[in-house]
């Protein structure tokens, strides 16, 4: 880890407003990311962690405050560079996987390759690549409903990847998985990060969340706990 920020999170503020209701989701939330960070999010359901995940990547717009990756403020963004981006810089794993089940696997990952504007030729290169990285090499031409919930995930694991993004956000990615398999997720993550990619894990499991350096938790769309876990030193303060 560089100890430089890739993301900064400042007053973010998030209002739903349904019929005559308004949910505060999002109450002037501040969170710094680290370059090749780890963290983990807890909180109880309802707490706001989807949200803070749709909001500070930039799937969502925001009702204050700002989200600056790398320096840049992605809300100020037009709606087409937003997700230009997003599809450039960030990765996304969900617990429903969120595949389409009428595409191939290959297909499924090549998607987010070719809107952020790679070529068709490069796109199936590089989705293939990353698909046997998985482990699928043999399921490249399935169709999501013909694989196993763990094989679902490992595909969408394989498209948040395959851009070669320096975020990856995962929302329960091991909720909708058998141990075995969660734990296999959970390594190929961990991977991940140890070579340099940043990463934002929302998990309900103690045990999931341990793996990461960092845990804050969430209750009604604030932080209110910021913990570094594990061993891994703090910077040495230099006088
Ligand atoms: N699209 C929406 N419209 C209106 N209210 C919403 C919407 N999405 C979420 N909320 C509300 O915002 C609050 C935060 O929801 P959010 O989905 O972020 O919680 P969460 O921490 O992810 O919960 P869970 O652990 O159950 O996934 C909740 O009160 C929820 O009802
Ligand atoms: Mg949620």
């Amino acid at each position: 880890m560089s100890g430089k920020s890739i993301l900064v999170a400042e007053s973010v503020r998030k209002v739903y407003r349904t019929g005559g209701d308004e949910v505060v989701a999002l109450h002037d939330l501040d969170l710094t990311v680290a370059e090749g960070e780890f963290l983990a999010v807890m909180g109880p359901s309802g707490s706001g962690k989807t949200t803070l995940l749709n909001c500070v990547s930039g799937l969502d717009e925001i009702d204050g405050g700002r989200v600056l990756v790398d320096g840049l403020s992605i809300h100020e963004l037009s709606d087409k560079d937003r997700t230009k981006h997003r599809a450039k810089e960030m990765g996304f794993i969900f617990q429903a996987f969120n595949l389409i089940p009428v595409f191939t696997v290959t297909e499924n990952v090549e998607l987010p390759l070719l809107l952020a504007g790679t070529k068709e030729h490069d796109a199936r290169e590089r989705a293939r690549a990353t698909l046997e990285r998985m482990g699928l090499g043999h399921r490249l031409d399935r169709r999501p409903p013909e694989l196993s919930g763990g094989e679902q995930q490992r595909v969408a694991i394989a498209r948040a990847l395959a851009g070669r993004p320096r975020i990856v956000w995962a929302d329960e990615p091991t909720g909708n998985l058998d141990s075995e398999m969660a734990a296999k997720v959970i390594e190929l993550l961990g991977e991940l990060h140890d070579e340099g990619l940043s990463l934002i894990l929302i998990t309900h499991d103690p045990t999931v969340a341990a793996h990461a350096d960092r845990l804050i938790t969430v209750r009604d769309g604030r932080v209110v706990a910021d913990e570094r876990l594990g061993t891994t030193p703090l910077p040495a303060t230099v006088h």
